[in-house]
């Protein structure tokens, strides 16, 4: 059983494997990423139901441009869908949602459908749900170190004032206040980063299934909760 008083603060998930759920069942790739954006539902629905803070799930990165253009324009198609299909409810469940990564290079309709669904549940007080889009973590990375260059260069700061918490806050999340990621999920069996997070997870705790990730159920992440909950956290310290 889950204990309710020691919620992992924050829970980012790396969505992986729709690609090998539908190669398994003969279909085509698209209806793997359609049966992951209905598991993405149940997931938040239920770190909504469970009080979660910060639930952030990786979408898509910097490298997926790599795919076929069938793939990925068939990836922000869905996004349209989810936005216009689920941000009534959202609205409903207090739910936050926001972007992580550059939104500028997204397909025009996409661009448009995630800003909305930002601005209507900008004043929500629950759950806030991040999606990683067209995120890659040295782009974030980068691009704070410009952020501090300029501070530097335009004499705000001194080197002295380059420090852990000066680089947070120049990060999408930092931008954002949302808090390093206690627990980190993936799905599928790999076991990387791959490009996510590469500072916040820095003390994260992971759980890795080899769940495809449509087939992954409200049930196993209250399960990857209980594991988190199991492991003794030390940030570089000594056991209490
Ligand atoms: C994750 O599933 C979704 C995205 C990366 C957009 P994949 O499409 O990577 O699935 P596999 O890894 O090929 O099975
Ligand atoms: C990571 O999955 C990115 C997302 C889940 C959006 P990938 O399938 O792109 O990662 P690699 O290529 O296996 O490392
Ligand atoms: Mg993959």
């Amino acid at each position: 059983m889950i204990d309710k008083n020691r919620l992992p603060g924050h829970v980012a998930v790396i969505m992986d494997g729709n690609g090998r759920w539908a190669k398994k069942r003969n279909l085509p790739r698209a209806a793997g990423h359609n049966a992951g954006m209905k598991a993405m539902r149940e997931i938040v629905r239920r770190a909504s139901d469970l009080g979660i803070g910060y639930l952030t799930v990786y979408a898509f990165s910097t490298e997926n441009w790599k795919r076929s253009v069938e793939e990925v324009s068939g990836i922000f198609k869905l996004l349209v869908m989810f936005v216009t299909s689920d941000l009534r409810e959202l609205k409903e469940n207090n739910v936050r949602m926001n972007i992580l990564g550059d939104c500028s290079k997204l397909p025009e309709d996409a661009k448009k459908s995630v800003e909305r669904a930002v601005s209507e549940t900008e004043s929500n007080t629950g759950l806030m749900f991040n999606v990683a889009l067209n995120y890659g973590s040295r782009e974030e990375m980068l691009n704070a170190v410009k952020e501090i260059a300029q501070k530097y260069k335009n004499e705000d700061i001194e080197l002295d004032d380059i420090s852990d918490e000066l680089m947070d806050s120049c990060l999408y999340t930092g931008h954002l206040g949302i808090p390093d990621p206690d627990l980190i999920i993936r799905t599928s069996g790999e076991k990387r980063l791959s490009n996510f997070l590469m500072w916040q997870a820095s003390y994260s705790e992971f759980v890795f299934t080899d769940t495809l990730w449509p087939d992954f159920t409200p049930e196993e992440f209250e399960r990857c909760i209980e594991e988190y909950q199991s492991r003794d956290r030390r940030f570089g310290g000594r056991r209490k």
